[in-house]
């Protein structure tokens, strides 16, 4: 999976998704220290142990790098950044009985607008699954021979 890149000085605007979501019943917010334990079980459960284990780095950033989806009380989604890299987007992820309601834009768009008040020009998406998604949403291009580019190698048992 390739790599793929941002303009974060050409984001589309963040409120408009965050009312779509909102309409859903979805909320889109900043994910705080205390439910940390239930976010990372959840994003095992749901997405195996790399992606909990970036979800933790994210956690131990301050502010916390992760940002949430809540319906009804209850974990939807997840989006980090700066987990595994500086200025890398992800991994990000929407419960599979929930996607198609605007979550997962809302939670990209809301943590490349956090990327953009840190200061970057950029944000990389690392190892982007969706391509498609990232293109129309937000731009993004594909970075050529960027496969498998900073996690080659990595352990994963
Ligand atoms: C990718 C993902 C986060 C999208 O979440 P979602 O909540 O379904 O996304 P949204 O409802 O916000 O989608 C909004 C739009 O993106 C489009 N879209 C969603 N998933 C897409 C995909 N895989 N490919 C292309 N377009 C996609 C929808 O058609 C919709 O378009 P519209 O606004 O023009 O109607 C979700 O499919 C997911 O969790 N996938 C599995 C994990 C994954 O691959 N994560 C990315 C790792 S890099």
């Amino acid at each position: 999976m390739s790599d793929m890149l941002v303009k974060l000085y050409d984001l589309p605007d963040l409120e408009p998704v965050l009312k779509q979501a909102r309409e859903a019943g979805i909320d889109i917010r900043r994910a705080i220290a205390p439910e940390k334990h239930v976010v990372i079980e959840w994003v095992r459960k749901h997405f195996g142990n790399g992606w909990a284990s970036e979800c933790e780095v994210a956690f131990a950033n301050q502010p916390v790098s992760c940002y949430l989806a809540v319906k009804d009380g209850q974990l939807a989604g997840f989006a980090c950044y700066e987990a595994t890299c500086k200025d890398f987007f992800g991994p990000t992820g929407v419960d599979e009985s929930l996607r198609g309601l605007g979550a997962g834009k809302a939670l990209l768009l809301a943590s490349l607008h956090a990327m953009r008040s840190l200061g970057y020009g950029y944000a990389v998406i690392g190892g982007a699954g969706p391509k498609d998604f990232y293109a129309k949403h937000v731009g993004a291009t594909v970075i050529e021979n960027s496969t498998p580019g900073i996690y080659r190698g990595y352990l994963k048992q």
